[in-house]
């Protein structure tokens, strides 16, 4: 007779093979309007139908950031020089956010991952940063003072010019977002570069790649397999690629398509090339339950 454990594990993996399934049916295309950090996504063949808002802030919260980091400083501890990509950085939150938390946890002995290539195809979006700012929610200021511990003001000063932000999706929430400027210790630890991710993904090395590649799969349609192929090609056993909880429906990597890459087990939305058999298990579990279906 088979244990409660047994019976909830194997309810879950049903769970996960339906969902992952029911996400690679529905093929539709995407038309992102840019410009704005705020960015709106229509469905391509219905434009007037808004598919979802997305956005960016510092330590988005569907990561694990002190959990992945430890984990990965411990990994490169032996390793000499780490190349870390924020590829579809927006305004470079994310950037910023893997700059601030490498510096709180390891100081000098940071400077092996930096600096961070920041990589988006929207000019519009690196306007900011280019120019030494930072556009701040409340909520982002409590994220970045709990994962600096409470150094907010080393990272980045107050300025006196706050403004509301856009509609959020089809609600009247608006964010309040105040200007602050980047320190410039913190700001010359990222390359800010306007390209395509597909095409940059080209030229980079083939080794020790802590990718980040997050909350933008959407916009790869129809160049999703395309584009994780190539990172796959960048990704050796010293390389990372985490992806971010919207992705979920649109990046495949799913069970019928690793490109070698496995999810790490416990760290969330992040894939390595251990050759874990976690989607294998997955795999061999679909074979025999299909039937039940
Ligand atoms: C929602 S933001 C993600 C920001 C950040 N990665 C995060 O998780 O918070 C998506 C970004 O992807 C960028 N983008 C979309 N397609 C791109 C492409 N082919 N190459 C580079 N950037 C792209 C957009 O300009 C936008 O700034």
């Amino acid at each position: 007779m088979k244990s409660d454990l047994e019976s909830d594990l194997n309810s879950a993996k049903k769970y996960i093979y339906v969902f992952i399934n029911n996400m690679q049916i529905s093929k539709i295309s995407y038309q992102p309007f840019f410009g704005t950090s705020y960015r709106k996504v229509y469905k391509s063949d219905k434009p007037y139908l808004l598919d979802h808002e997305a956005s960016t802030c510092c330590f988005k919260n569907d990561y694990l950031w002190n959990k992945s980091f430890d984990f990965f400083i411990d990994k490169y501890r032996f390793i000499d020089n780490v190349n870390v990509y924020s590829l579809a950085s927006s305004d470079c939150s994310e950037a910023l956010s893997i700059a601030m938390i490498l510096d709180t946890k390891l100081g000098s002995e940071s400077e092996k991952y930096f600096p961070i290539y920041a990589v988006d195809s929207d000019e519009g979006v690196l306007e900011n940063i280019r120019n030494g700012f930072i556009d701040l929610a409340p909520d982002d200021e409590v994220r970045i003072n709990h994962y600096t511990n409470n150094n907010l003001n080393k990272y980045l000063r107050r300025t006196s010019y706050s403004y509301l932000s856009g509609r959020i999706g089809d609600t009247d929430n608006r964010k309040l977002l105040t200007r602050f400027i980047i320190n410039p210790e913190l700001l010359k630890k990222i390359k800010v570069i306007c390209d395509d991710v597909n095409t940059y993904t080209d030229s980079l090395p083939a080794k020790n790649n802590l990718i980040f590649s997050r909350n933008m799969w959407v916009y790869m349609h129809p160049k999703q397999n395309e584009y994780l192929h190539k990172l796959s090609n960048i990704a050796d056993e010293n390389s990372f690629l985490s992806i971010g909880n919207y992705d979920y429906l649109m990046c495949p990597l799913t069970i019928k398509n690793t490109e070698g890459f496995s999810m790490h087990p416990e760290l969330i939305n992040v894939y390595d090339k251990s050759g874990s058999n976690y989607f294998d298990d997955l795999r061999l579990f679909t074979a025999a339950q299909m039937k039940d279906y």
